[in-house]
């Protein structure tokens, strides 16, 4: 299966905000990943649903928001509004996935869950009817630049091998620590969206990067 590449704006210059998101979309990234934090959920603050919709006019490549925010429900609609194309809340955040999820899809946004390192898996499996993407966080979310946690692979795997015994088509998006060393493992446990942040922004030709991505 084809591998995506999201990277993930959080590792960008903020300072020239659009001009990063055009170098990856010429890169060919398939999608630009943009984390939303509260300082709440987590201890990092980045941006809101104004900087979404800046980027949208810059862009027309796929918008992938993360949200890592207490009770996302609150701000759903205004992240749609900005023109989020992908929508994903963490299920620790939150009483109403099923309802958040709901809400996302009948907007014709794509709907995602994000589940943190320690979060037992069974709780997407619950949720997995409702999604048409879930991020699997490959370290603890807030953060860019951290270390993979090795027992993620097996993860992936343990999802992937649910959504197929239930016939389901349910993307895979590995989200934190995402290297060249790690990257073939993770496509081959089952992951089809590779979201990256220092190791594409730090990389000399972020082109090569994608075209390794790709080629997964
Ligand atoms: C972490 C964020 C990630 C982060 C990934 O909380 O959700 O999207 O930017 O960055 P890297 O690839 O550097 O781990
Ligand atoms: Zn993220």
């Amino acid at each position: 299966m084809a591998v995506k590449t999201a990277p993930s704006i959080l590792s960008g210059d903020f300072s020239k905000l659009g001009a990063e998101v055009l170098r990856m979309e010429k890169a060919g990234a398939d999608m630009i990943h943009c984390d939303v934090m509260d300082g709440m959920f987590v201890p990092n603050l980045t941006f809101g649903q104004k900087t979404i919709a800046d980027i949208k006019k810059c862009t027309r490549i796929t918008l992938d928001v993360h949200l890592m925010i207490d009770a996302p429900e609150r701000y759903l609609d205004k992240f749609i509004e900005a023109g989020a194309d992908r929508l994903a809340f963490h299920i620790e955040a939150t009483d109403f996935a099923r309802e958040n999820l709901t809400r996302i899809k009948v907007s014709g946004v794509k709907a995602g869950i994000a589940i943190s390192p320690d979060t037992p898996l069974e709780k997407a499996f619950a949720l997995l009817d409702y999604c048409n993407f879930v991020i699997v966080m490959g370290v603890y979310p807030g953060f860019g630049g951290q270390k993979y946690i090795p027992r993620t692979t097996d993860r992936i795997k343990k999802l992937a091998a649910e959504i197929k015994r239930r016939d389901l088509d349910v993307e895979i998006e590995i989200d934190g620590g995402v290297i060249g060393d790690n990257m073939k493992e993770i496509a081959d446990a089952g992951a089809t969206v590779m979201v990256s942040g220092n190791y594409l922004f730090g990389a000399e030709n972020p082109s090569k990067v994608i075209e390794k991505f790709k080629a997964l």
